[in-house]
């Protein structure tokens, strides 16, 4: 129908993109074969991402687990690089996309190896199709603050100019962020951007990530509006807020209550500079065009609604001056 040309058409930024997250059930079990691997259960690529039954987040992270136990050798991580870019960008117009990285969500895969695999991916998915891409690397908070710092010293031993800087995901229920603030603080004096997952935790967590990680990114954040003093001070200071209507509302494990959208309604409204994206599609049954499509359904939003929501995006991005304004 014209909504879904219209949305499939729209120029996207994606921000909020996990590369473990964006594999394909089929590559899974492609690679899974390839390696040897027996997946656990027996589970074919028709019930491996079976997102309703993702009760929790820690659910969710077992799939994740398995997706990234496969990716190994430096050809798969151009496969998966490749694949999320072109099918699972390109095709939706995205133009550009800061992919996540999980380094310790591939046991015993030296980063080397990874940053070289997607960096190939990232060349050819861009001479393919035109789609810029850069990286952040996702420290993982289910490991210990050290594991953390020491993944820190790697990217910075490991300096890639499309290493843009740093993130902070897996479980929240783990407790809050402010375990990391030594991680967080070396790669600040390395000038790494720094940006966090927050979106179970109370709105007291997004003041640790500005105050004490240095974030100038919040990744989901949807409590920050619980509380109108931090809603506020966002607002002034244009902090971005990467949400994710589809894989947090269907995920239950983000607390929004009436509905992710809903809370993004709210942000919206507040004047936060809210950035939209799908997080890990294919595990969500999601792509980039579909949580356009349903935001736009849920809230009513038409062409000038989504249109802000991607220029929020360009100003968001970790680019220089003249990278983005090639993106307006
Ligand atoms: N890793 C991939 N997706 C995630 C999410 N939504 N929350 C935390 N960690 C993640
Ligand atoms: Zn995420």
């Amino acid at each position: 129908d014209r909504t879904e040309r219209v949305v499939a058409g729209l120029p996207k930024v994606s921000l909020h993109c996990h590369l473990i997250g964006s594999v394909e059930a089929t590559t899974v079990v492609d690679l899974a074969r390839k390696h040897g691997v027996v997946i656990e259960g027996g589970r074919t690529a028709e019930d491996l991402f079976d997102h309703d039954s993702y009760e929790d987040l820690d659910e969710f992270l077992r799939v994740l687990d398995v997706a990234g136990s496969v990716i190994r050798d430096a050809d798969d991580f151009h496969r998966v690089a490749y694949e999320s870019l072109t099918a699972g960008g390109a095709a939706h117009n995205v133009l550009y996309r800061e992919i996540f990285l999980s380094p310790p969500g591939h046991p015993g895969v030296p980063y080397r190896t990874i940053l070289d695999g997607v960096r190939a991916g990232m060349r050819d998915a861009e001479a393919d199709t035109g789609i810029r891409s850069n990286l952040i690397v996702g420290l993982n908070r289910n490991g210990s603050a050290q594991a953390a710092y020491e993944l820190v010293e790697t990217v910075i031993e490991n300096r890639a100019d499309e290493v843009l800087g740093i993130g902070l995901d897996y479980s929240e229920a783990i407790g809050p962020p402010e375990r990391f603030w030594k991680a967080f603080r070396r790669a600040g004096e390395a000038g790494l951007n720094r940006t966090a997952h927050s979106e179970s935790g109370p709105p007291h967590h997004i003041e640790t990530l500005l105050d004490l990680l240095g974030c100038t990114r919040v990744d989901h954040g949807y409590h920050v509006v619980d509380d109108p003093a931090i809603t506020r001070r966002c607002v002034e200071e244009r902090i971005p807020f990467t949400c994710t209507p589809v894989s947090s509302d269907i995920g239950r494990y983000s607390g929004s209550g009436d509905g992710t959208h809903l809370r993004i309604k709210q942000m919206v409204d507040a004047g936060l500079m809210v950035t939209i994206d799908s997080d890990d599609p294919p595990m969500f049954g999601t792509d980039p065009t579909n949580d356009f499509r349903a935001l736009a359904n849920a809230l009513g939003y038409g062409l000038d609604e989504l249109s802000a929501l991607t220029a929020n995006a360009v100003e968001a991005t970790w680019l220089d001056e003249t990278d983005r304004a090639a993106l307006r």
